[in-house]
């Protein structure tokens, strides 16, 4: 007998788990240095405007294309279209290259949370302390392997009692400790120039990198393109509102990077006395320049404990979508039960990780294309594989199977009122935008050209 697909049990679970998500390091250390990098609110208002035309135009397509078909990115490709099983695949590969070395960084970031939490916020803020801890060989394989295990016992726990349980408790308090800790960022003294740098827009950032680069951190932190959202959406029961959850779910990680950059641009802006190079992007930003925020703040110990812990709890849940992703492929293809399909991923990912890992210290003289291997995964499958993903997506909805496939499934739980304009953007709009993403990423990485 077949066995009935798993599912989450509502809206609110759903909307939650997919939040989850999307609302990850993406809006926590890239968002807020784009935004002050490209002229703070006039790439607030582009990112806001790209979010609800392109944005809920691509997570509508992927969820719907999940629910139709209750199948993971794979099956479900093939199902739509026998042409573009290889499309399937190439989505599917994004969440492998992905996850392994998530979990490395959000190693990184277990560690950091638990020093805040045992009173070590002065070790964690030396200078050359976070090169140091990553180069080492065995400290941070074991917070990969902790980070790891956390995500893997969720997964474990199935959809309903793992992933929509944990999305349930760590979403809420993620919100709650974001809000309270911009509050307090807030009312530090001379922040209020940073917050007001942060909002007022500029003309000198509006230019086509900036667009791009705002297209680019919507992909990634909107979890588009690698398959997530139609596993996810192959558990969403059908009376579920599709446009109303997008909606939601675009709402929480707009809400959350905004209030990221809300909390983080300010307080670099008092710390630095206004110099806002110090404000950079990834690592260095969260484990080097924050750790010395947190150092010179009043009660950094305490707020940087909370500021940690709020983006591990963020890192956990989008690495449990990843996990969950590749699960799905797997257990669809083989009908093998889940607890061994979970053991056989996480045997997978702790192998191919550990490169990833080392490449910071041991195997540091190892490069591709001159970039450490963490580094070549990233851009091998945020800048290339998935602006492809998303092209042909479009291009299947578009001009193969039809919007009108999408726009039935969406009004199986509801009116789409916006079916006109997704029309558009799918058909003609996307498809040259992401070619135009995908031709300035490589030539940007391969020095080319300077974006
Ligand atoms: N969306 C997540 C973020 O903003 C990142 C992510 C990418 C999560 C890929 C899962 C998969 O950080």
């Amino acid at each position: 007998m077949e066995k009935k697909r798993s599912s989450f049990t509502g809206r609110i679970g759903f909307v939650l788990a997919a939040a989850g998500s999307a609302v990850g390091l993406g809006n926590i250390w890239r968002f807020p240095y784009l935004a002050a990098k490209y002229g703070g609110g006039t790439f607030l208002i582009v990112y806001i405007i790209l979010a609800v035309t392109f944005g809920f135009a691509l997570m509508v397509t992927e969820i719907a294309i999940g629910r139709k078909t209750g199948l993971s990115v794979v099956g479900a490709y093939k199902k739509l279209d026998k042409r573009f099983s290889a499309l399937g695949w190439l989505a599917a590969a994004v969440p492998i290259i992905i996850f392994p070395y998530y979990c490395v960084i959000g190693g990184w970031v277990t560690k950091y949370a638990s020093m805040f939490m045992t009173n070590q916020m002065t070790t964690a803020s030396q200078d050359g302390y976070f090169e140091g801890f990553i180069s080492e060989m065995w400290e941070p394989l074991g917070w990969f392997f902790l980070f790891i295990a956390l995500t893997a016992l969720i997964v474990m726990l199935g959809v309903k009692g793992g992933i929509e349980r944990a999305s349930k408790i760590l979403m809420p308090i993620l919100v709650v400790m974001t809000i309270g800790i911009c509050i307090f960022v807030i009312c530090q003294p001379g922040a209020l120039d940073g917050v007001l740098y942060y909002f007022t827009p500029t003309l000198d950032g509006l230019n086509v990198n900036m667009i791009l680069a705002a297209l680019g951190q919507l992909f990634y932190s909107m979890s588009l393109a690698m398959g997530i959202m139609i596993t996810y959406g192959s558990y969403m029961k059908k009376d579920v509102d599709i446009e109303k959850s997008t909606k939601q779910i675009e709402s929480f990680d707009i809400g959350i990077a905004l209030l990221a950059g809300l909390m983080i641009v300010p307080s670099v802006f008092v710390f630095s006395g206004g110099d806002l190079s110090k404000l950079k992007a990834g690592p260095s930003l969260m484990f080097i320049t924050l750790p010395q925020v947190f150092e010179n703040m009043w009660a950094g110990q305490f707020i940087g404990a909370l500021f940690f812990l709020l983006v591990l709890f963020a890192a956990l849940t989008s690495s449990v979508s990843l996990m969950e992703t590749i699960v799905s492929i797997i257990t669809d293809k083989t009908k093998v039960n889940r607890r061994l399909v979970c053991l056989i991923v996480l045997v997978g990912a702790l192998l191919i990780g550990v490169p990833s890992s080392l490449g910071f210290g041991v195997w540091g003289d190892f490069t591709i294309m001159g970039m450490s291997i963490l580094d070549f995964f990233d851009f091998i499958s945020n800048s290339v594989m998935m602006p492809i993903v998303a092209l042909f997506t479009c291009l299947l909805v578009g001009y193969f199977v039809g919007t009108k496939v999408i726009g039935d499934e969406v009004r199986l739980s509801s009116k789409f009122k916006r079916q006109k304009m997704y029309n558009v953007v799918i058909k003609y709009i996307a498809p040259v935008f992401i070619l135009a993403i995908l031709i300035s990423s490589v030539l940007n990485s391969l020095g080319i050209i300077k974006l």
